[in-house]
């Protein structure tokens, strides 16, 4: 029968372009590798190009089994799809899928890359679940806060920021006093007291972030 990708699969499919694909080895153990040419086909298959992926082609040529997890980093939030992986290495269907990456976002089909493509995966996807990191478990959670604190914390790291922990551990690092400065409060102790509440409320907030993912 197949599953149908929703609209919201297919976004997340397309906007994180990285997915990582896990095939089975004749032996029987995981072969898992990333593809960041990963793509929507249609309604019912995901696509992606051989560019550097033997273990993945072998595996799939002898046992066509496949999952794909996609998850965007910052909402720690995804979809995994299973499935069946069919390698198209020439033909008229290997001609339109390379005329559908041509032209489009993914870096390796610019220009010389093109030539790169030994062939793309196309897969029919069986079934298709969402993935949520066990932080929304806790009610005081939402996507908006998960995405706020993973969004700064990638930032930092980004930075090659060695405060950033110091931040976190120094609730007045930032004097003059935040509450004080955003016109919250009128006196300086408010200040201290209303800046030490948030500082606490933070420091919870991110445990629970870190504790369970
Ligand atoms: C971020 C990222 C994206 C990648 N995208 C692709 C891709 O779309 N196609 C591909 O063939 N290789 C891609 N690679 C390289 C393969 O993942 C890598 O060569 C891997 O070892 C292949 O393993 P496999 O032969 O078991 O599939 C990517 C690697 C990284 C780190």
């Amino acid at each position: 029968m197949g599953a149908k990708l929703t609209a919201d699969m297919k976004r997340v499919v397309v906007e994180q372009r990285l997915a990582f694909v896990a095939t089975v080895c004749p032996d029987g153990t995981p072969n898992l590798s990333p593809k960041g040419t990963i793509s929507v086909w249609d309604d019912n298959h995901l696509v992606f190009a051989d560019i550097r992926s033997p273990g993945t082609i072998t595996n799939l040529r002898k046992n066509p089994a496949v999952e794909i997890n996609v998850v965007d980093p910052f909402a720690r939030k995804g979809y995994r799809f299973k499935g069946t992986g069919e390698v198209i290495v020439d033909g008229e269907l290997f001609q339109q899928i390379m005329n559908f990456y041509r032209g489009r976002w993914v870096d390796a089909v610019r220009s010389k890359s093109e030539a790169r493509i030994r062939g793309f995966v196309l897969v029919k996807v069986e079934s298709a679940l969402p993935l949520t990191s066990p932080a929304y478990d806790h009610t005081s959670v939402d996507e908006q806060s998960i995405r706020k604190h993973w969004i700064s914390y990638f930032a930092a790291l980004n930075e090659g920021s060695s405060d950033y922990r110091r931040r976190e551990s120094f609730p007045f690092f930032n004097f003059p006093l935040e509450s004080r400065r955003n016109g919250m409060v009128d006196t300086v102790v408010e200040a201290l007291i209303l800046d030490l509440l948030e500082w606490v409320t933070k420091r919870e907030r991110d445990r629970t972030y870190e504790e369970v993912m």
